[in-house]
């Protein structure tokens, strides 16, 4: 079993000889491999049991870095890069030959970050290529947001843990294509639609879900913990020993606070995103049947928690 630790060289050895690490990035972990390799990617897809037809994001460490990937980046895509990399946000765009088709199964088209957590950006600098990195965890299942979720979860597949602490924004990068030449979001995250607006104008927004959605990662059952979740809809529920309530700000009266996490006492969306993922593991691994999820305001980084959670319960 891996430990996570801070050894940057044996992080840049795994990777070299094409082994899978975990790495910290400032949304949640990633289980990465040298994104030009195809042997090295495709122990991604085995390690998270993962489908081929859903691609993976390309993490660089400069937009500089962009241009020996992608064919183009129009205006828009460009002005988002300037503002919010490095961070949580990836852009699909026309990719370079270069990028092995496994990466992005089959699609021509490449997701690509700039991740900001430090860690991340010092080993991407040391590499002569780019890192293929989902997150770390076995598909379907709740992000990690500290390296001892990937060690607990995938530990043993691989071949070192960097530990850069818990994840400063706690969900996923906010996914952006251009699929007409004009924005559309994909994916709700870590930038909020209001900042993606303040910068370019009104973006569509293209959230799919079902079986086959343009964005794979939207598929109705991502995010979920082992037990089930129903959201609270304001009715009363039938409440069991077993039951677990999952709440924005307050605990529900009469009902024992150790089966309540609060998200964010002070009414805060950014502290809320942190603990999102940590408080459903914890929950999860308390061996509740069944968490009672309480919807926040669906504003700002609101609107990426809210569709976590509806994912989690859509199982
Ligand atoms: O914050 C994040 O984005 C994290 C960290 C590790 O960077 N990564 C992440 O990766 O969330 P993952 O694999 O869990 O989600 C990747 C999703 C895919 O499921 C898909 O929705 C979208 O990114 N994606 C990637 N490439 C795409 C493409 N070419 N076209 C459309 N969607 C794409
Ligand atoms: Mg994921």
């Amino acid at each position: 079993m891996v430990k996570p630790g801070s050894d940057m060289e044996a992080a840049v050895h795994c990777l070299q000889n094409g082994e899978l690490i975990g790495i910290p990035t400032e949304t949640v972990y990633g289980l990465a491999a040298n994104a030009l390799n195809a042997e090295a990617v495709a122990k991604i897809f085995s390690a998270k049991n993962r489908p081929f037809f859903d691609p993976l994001i390309v993490h660089i460490h400069d937009i500089s870095e962009a241009n020996k990937y992608v064919q183009s980046m129009p205006d828009k895509a460009r002005k988002l890069a300037e503002a919010f990399w490095p961070g949580p946000l990836t852009l699909v765009l026309p990719k370079k030959e270069i990028i092995p088709d496994l990466v992005t199964a089959g699609h021509e088209t490449v997701g690509i970050r700039v991740p900001s957590h430090p860690v991340c950006l010092g080993l991407l600098k040391q590499l002569d290529f780019p890192l293929a990195a989902p997150s770390a965890n076995p598909f379907g299942y709740v992000s990690p947001t500290t390296a001892q979720h990937v060690a607990d979860q995938l530990g043993d597949k691989t071949c070192y843990i960097l530990d850069g602490g818990a994840c400063r924004v706690g969900v996923e990068s906010t996914i952006i294509g251009f699929p007409q030449g004009e924005p559309v979001v994909y994916r709700l995250g870590g930038i909020a639609v209001e900042q993606i607006t303040a910068v370019i104008g009104p973006v569509a927004e293209q959230i799919s879900s079902g079986s086959n959605p343009s964005a794979p990662g939207q598929l109705d059952v991502h995010y979920s913990p082992r037990c089930k979740v129903i959201l609270d809809s304001g009715q009363p529920i039938s409440d069991t020993p077993e039951t677990a309530y999952l709440r924005y700000t307050e605990p529900l009266r009469g009902i024992e606070a150790k089966r309540q996490l609060i998200l964010s006492s002070e009414k805060n969306l950014e502290q809320a995103a942190v603990n999102l993922f940590a408080m459903l593991r914890q929950l999860d691994h308390a061996g509740y049947h069944c968490i009672v999820a309480e919807l926040v305001p669906e504003t700002g980084l609101g609107r990426a928690i809210n569709d976590r959670l509806r994912r989690a319960a859509a199982k």
